[in-house]
């Protein structure tokens, strides 16, 4: 398949983990793609690679929390490609030691997880509708996560905006459906980035495959995959709506892995 043929996207968060799979995944159909990281040496890397294999790619230093830093980097894909087709907002996370629980979490850190995790994104639709509209329509897939659709005993912060990332891509494909821009959402599960593989402990990720209704847990591909077909031409129906990509996590009821067992 080369769904992206002459199509230029921009990726976030794009030097490693899923977002680097959907770097590798547009560029496998043809894309061109503007790799946007703060980690410079590691989009470079990825940047270099790829353009020794025929791949027409730019790495983009971009750091999501600061607007200046996301207006340029429309404006320097933009400028290098003449259009963009594609955005996936990608980049997002949280710290885990700040983001706890609704008792301790340090409020200072609200403004850095929103920014990061939603005004971002949201910022980067505004930059990128006029190129869009130019070239008669396009695509926006935000990532992110279950834990914006169910609860955890922490990650708060990450959660209500993840939240905020679902519902404020209904609002932008209502309101932007009519230049044909369409905005659709990835939620992944647990999956196995090669930061999680590195720090993710034995016994809680066969707590994970436990709980799953697959037996196994997804890889960043899985959720490139899924990134790639909202954002192709396959899916021109499909627009404000939410794919999970979790393996099943959240499908059932919680105590199902312990009642099975007995
Ligand atoms: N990995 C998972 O299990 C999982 C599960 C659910 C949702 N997600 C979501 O998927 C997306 C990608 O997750 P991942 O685990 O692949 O990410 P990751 O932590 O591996 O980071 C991906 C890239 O983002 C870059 N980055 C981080 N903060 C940045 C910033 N402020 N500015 C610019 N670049 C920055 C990093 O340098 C890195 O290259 C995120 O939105 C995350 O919330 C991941």
């Amino acid at each position: 398949m080369r769904r992206f043929e002459n199509k230029v996207i921009v990726v976030t968060g794009a030097a490693a983990g899923i977002g680097e799979a959907t770097v590798r995944r547009f560029v496998r159909e043809g894309g061109k793609v503007v790799i946007a990281d703060y980690a410079r040496e590691k989009a470079d890397a990825l940047a270099v690679e790829l353009q020794g294999q025929g791949a027409e790619v730019m790495a983009v230093y971009f750091s999501a929390v600061d607007l200046e830093s996301c207006r340029k980097l429309i404006g320097v894909a933009g400028e290098e490609f003449g259009r963009i087709d594609v955005l996936v907002n990608n980049v997002g996370g949280t710290d885990l030691k700040r983001d706890t629980d609704v008792e301790k979490m340090d409020i200072g850190y609200f403004d850095e997880a929103f920014h990061l995790n939603l005004r971002c994104g949201l910022y980067l639709i505004q930059q990128v509708i006029p190129y869009m509209e130019k070239s008669g329509g396009g695509a926006v897939v935000n990532v992110a996560s279950i834990g914006g659709m169910t609860a955890d005993f922490r990650g708060t912060y990450y959660g209500a905006a993840k939240a905020g990332v679902i519902n404020m891509t209904k609002y932008a494909a209502t309101q932007l459906g009519k230049k044909n821009i369409r905005c659709n959402v990835v939620a992944p599960g647990l999956v196995l980035t090669p930061a999680a593989l590195r720090n993710l402990p034995e016994a809680m990720r066969c707590l994970f495959v436990r709980h799953n209704v697959l037996d196994y847990l997804g890889a960043p591909e899985d959720v490139a995959a899924t990134i790639a077909f909202l954002a192709s031409e396959d899916a021109h129906y499909i627009t404000g709506q939410t794919l999970v990509v979790d393996g099943g996590l959240t499908i059932h009821n919680p105590t199902v892995a312990d009642i099975m067992e007995k």
